[in-house]
Order: C-alpha cells, then structure tokens, then sequence
C-alpha cells in the first residue's frame, strides 16, 4: 500500500527523503484539487468554499505533534518559521544562547546577524562520547542569563537524533525558552510538544512529512504566546483597530501573513492525515529497521565509511566512499534514477569541523523504500566508485 500510494516509486529508487521525499497520492490530491477549484471559482472564492478544509489543516497539524490548534502557525519553509521565532525573542545586551554543535548552517547565520544588532553570545553545547548533546554539559551551562536553548533534534548531515525530551526536561525548570529544530524529524520520529517541554518548534514539510515543497509549520506554546510577539506582522496577524492602533491576533496565526499558497497548505494537511493514519511510530520503527540495514551492508563494504553518530540513529544514513566526491556520486548515480544527496561542511559547519569532514554522502530511507532497493542502492554505489 505504502508503496502503490507513492507514485513516483515506480520508477525511482528514492532515498533523499531528508532533501524532499515523494509525495502520496493524497497529497497529489489535494493540491492539484485545489488548482482546479481556483480556476472554477476564482481564488477567493475558492478559499471561502474550503474554509473548513482549510481549517483542518490546523487542526491536523497541531494533532501530529500533540499542540493545540491555536498553537499552529503555518510557513512557507522550516528556516521562515525558525527566523520568526528568533526574531520574535526580545534580547537584550548580556544575553546567551545555547545551542547545537550540529545546528543547521541557516540557524547560526541568523544567530550571526543577531549579533551584528545585540550584543548577545552564542555557545554550542558540547556532544558527549556518542556525538548526541551532553546533558551534562548543558545543565552545566545553564544559568539566568540563558534566554534561549536551541537545538536541532536531527541534523542535516547524519543519523543523530538528539535527546530532545531530556533536553526539554533542563531548561524547563529556568526562565529561558526552548526552541526546537524538528525540521527533519517531524513525519519520521513521534513528536509530542507538551512530552518535549518546548516553547517553539519548527518543521518543514516536504522532508519526512512528504508534503510539498514550499511548506513548513511553526509551533508555539502558551508561554511564548503570552510574551512573544512577531518581528512585524501584517492585516492578518493584526488587527488596524485606529489611526495609531493595532491589536494582535492571540493566537500563533499572529505569525503568519494574508497571503499564502492554499494548494500547498491543503497539500500539507493531508500530508499530516496520511503519517498519522499510518502511524508515525509505525513510520518511525520501519524507517530505524531500513536505515540499521543500510548501514551495516555499507559499514561491510571496503573503502565506504559510515560516520552516522549518536545513541538513536534514524533514517539519515551517511558515509563517505574512498576514491569519490560524495557530489560526484550523487550525480553518477541520479541517471539510474538513483537519488541520494551529499552534504558538505557548509551546511554545519561546527559539526563536519569537529570530525574533520568537509563532506559526505547521505542516503536518507522513508518507510516506502524496500530491503531490495537498499541492497541495488549499495550495488550501484560500489559500481560508481
Ligand atoms: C536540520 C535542518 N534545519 C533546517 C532546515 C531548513 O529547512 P527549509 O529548507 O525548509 O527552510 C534543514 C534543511 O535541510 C535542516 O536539515
């Protein structure tokens, strides 16, 4: 069914779901459904006609990660919803974050530009001895001045998931916010923002969600509600109540603008529907099961290395392939209709640093890909090297 549902499987061994997965047919649904209601009625119309459609969405999306629906703000990427929610965080001079050495290049840039406007400072937290966040040292590293702990759940660049609940579970009980990056976890590990003890969350939806591109959501919880606002808002997160007035929506909605792309937004609620029907931890069990077994049969191969860390390893599997350019090996093996990516030390920079690699090969398996197309991908790997 998983894979009858997918279309694009049929002719594509598809494992760069960590780039963007291929959609189900209900996703495929909705959105060229949608088109076609526009052009039949006009786009506002349409948009009024699916009012409770649209409305759903929310509602489906705040489910998929345990939130409430006023807790939902819907973006056009994972980095817009990330951007807002650091933009919306009133720091002042002599203000820290804390955040991930396997943050996201987009993440750091922004801290980057923070400090070009506040004299704030920005400290990754060390990794313990398997390459997750050390607990330890991020207790140790907390104190009052902590206005901020952001952290990347699963890094662009491997199968490290980071202890996100226990990560909660410290800042909880001090007055700094806890921001998290689910962007390639979201649709691939069970998520559930009140376990997590997060304040913000944010996701895109065209990875393991396998929603369009073009997509993304923004979580915020009832304290970030209460003393966030959004850097600037428009007509639809505010209200232009007199000349010299304005009153902001109170819920997370505040943080989104009139105009967006209703097509994808359906896309993306009827993504949420299809993981849950599924069962995220259905997803979650047989992606771990295809990724263990990706890893192996590549560990077993002479010349290929895989550099996967950390005590939970999830559908990211990355190496390096002696004698090839992990780009090189993409593109060799993207006529086969073979898709897999590579990621270079741009993309996390502290990370590859610290392990000395300028860039790997990613293999990234969702719960559609088979034993039999792992065991091809691992041939044809071999044979482009
Ligand atoms: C960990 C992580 N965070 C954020 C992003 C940015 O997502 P988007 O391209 O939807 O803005 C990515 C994209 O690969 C990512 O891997």
């Amino acid at each position: 069914m998983l894979r009858a549902d997918t279309p694009g499987c049929a002719a594509l061994l598809h494992a760069n779901n960590a780039g963007s997965s291929l959609q189900p047919r209900p996703v495929i649904d909705a959105v060229l459904n949608y088109l076609a209601l526009e052009q039949e009625l006009g786009g506002y119309e349409a948009a009024i006609e699916s009012a409770a459609a649209i409305q759903n969405v929310y509602d489906d999306l705040a489910r998929l990660i345990g939130a409430s629906t006023r807790q939902i703000a819907i973006t056009d990427s994972a980095t817009r919803a990330w951007n807002l929610a650091l933009a919306s965080v009133p720091f002042r001079p002599g203000d820290r974050i804390l955040t991930s050495v396997a943050e996201y290049a987009s993440n750091y840039l922004a801290f980057l530009q923070l400090q070009e406007r506040v004299p704030v400072t920005v400290t990754p937290v060390p990794n313990d001895e398997s390459g997750q966040l050390s607990l330890q040292a991020l207790t140790d590293l907390m104190d009052d001045r902590v206005r901020l702990v952001a952290v990347t759940h699963v890094p662009t660049n491997g199968g490290l998931v980071n202890p996100a609940q226990a990560i909660g579970e410290v800042v909880a009980g001090s007055p700094a916010l806890f921001l998290l990056d689910a962007c390639q976890s979201v649709g691939q590990v069970p998520i559930d923002v009140t376990a997590l003890k997060a304040d913000m969350l944010t996701t895109t939806g065209r990875k393991y969600l396998r929603a369009p591109r073009g997509t993304g959501f923004l979580y915020v919880g009832d304290r970030a509600l209460r003393e966030l606002r959004p850097p600037l808002c428009d007509l639809f997160g505010a209200k232009w109540t007199s000349r010299d007035a304005y009153t902001l929506r109170d819920d997370a909605r505040r943080f989104e603008l009139y105009e967006s792309n209703l097509a994808s937004t359906l896309g993306l609620g009827a993504a949420a529907r299809y993981a849950m029907d599924i069962g995220v931890e259905r997803i979650w069990h047989r992606i771990r099961k295809l990724a263990d077994r990706l890893r192996q049969a590549l560990d077993a191969e002479d010349g290929i290395t895989v550099v996967d860390q950390g005590d939970v390893r999830c559908g990211i599997v990355t190496f390096t392939v002696r004698g090839i350019d992990p780009a090189e090996l993409a593109a060799d093996l993207r006529p086969k209709r073979i898709n897999i990516w590579h990621s270079s030390v741009e993309s996390t920079r502290l990370d590859m640093e610290q392990r000395n690699l300028r860039s790997v090969a990613r293999a990234s398996v969702h719960c559609f890909n088979t034993e039999s197309e792992l065991d091809r991908l691992v041939e044809a790997i071999m044979v482009a090297r």
